[in-house]
């Protein structure tokens, strides 16, 4: 799969790529993710992106020029599953979406700033528009690293058996159980005991009650 996200911060999405997870995904060439920086694309002076809204008001808006020189240039090289544009206003982002995005091919990804970008790239250009949550970030960059981080850990191959996507919380509707590790005995505090018994049976019983109480006690509405 190939993510490529066009952003006027690319400074904040070096890093999130670079670790862990989603860095053994791009060295086993599962993922690619290119981050594209939005003033290559412009022809305005001193490289400018945005400007005011028209009608007045508050902050800055992401002109259209841009915008299109780069998503028509992208779409000459790649062609597109998803043109997906990060916003508080978008529907909100789900295990689910995170599942279904996992078997596309390519995405991009745009990231507002400021106000957000004007309403006719929307119209024309995006495809899918998503939020991380009822929350307004300062851009879209946080929230496309969300995004790449949760689809990219889903592509087939890059979990080993050790981290399976499939005991994940939200995969069945259902928090995860409780997890311990060693010591058997901290501070007195000991491991419940079926954890040690060796009986994967009672163990996988355990599990899914503890999941089914804690869905209750903490998210009853995953249970509707
Ligand atoms: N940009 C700013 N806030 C956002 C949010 N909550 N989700 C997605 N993109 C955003």
């Amino acid at each position: 799969m190939k993510i490529d996200i066009i952003t006027v911060v690319p400074e904040l999405l070096s890093s999130p790529f670079s670790h862990s997870i989603l860095k053994r995904a791009t060295e086993k060439n599962l993922l690619s993710i290119n981050i594209i920086n939005l003033r290559d694309y412009t022809t305005y002076a001193r490289a400018q992106v945005d400007d005011y809204p028209f009608g007045g008001g508050a902050g800055m808006v992401l002109m259209p020029e841009p915008l299109v020189n780069a998503i028509e240039s992208l779409k000459k090289l790649t062609e597109y599953d998803e043109v997906i544009y990060l916003t508080p206003d978008g529907k909100s982002f789900n295990q689910q979406m995170a599942n279904r995005l996992s078997l596309k091919n390519n995405l991009l990804l745009i990231c507002g700033h400021y106000k957000g970008i004007d309403q006719r790239v929307r119209d024309h250009f995006i495809t899918t528009e998503i939020s991380i949550g009822d929350y307004v970030l300062s851009g879209g960059e946080l929230a496309a690293a969300v995004l790449t981080d949760a689809i990219g850990r889903l592509i087939p191959g890059v979990l080993n058996d050790e981290s399976s996507a499939l005991s994940d919380s939200f995969q069945d509707q259902l928090l995860a159980p409780p997890v311990y590790t060693r010591p058997e005995v901290f501070r007195a505090w000991s491991v419940p005991p079926v954890l040690m018994s060796g009986n994967h049976q009672l163990i996988e019983e355990w599990r899914y009650e503890e999941s089914v109480k804690r869905t209750k006690e903490r998210r009853p509405d995953l249970l509707q």
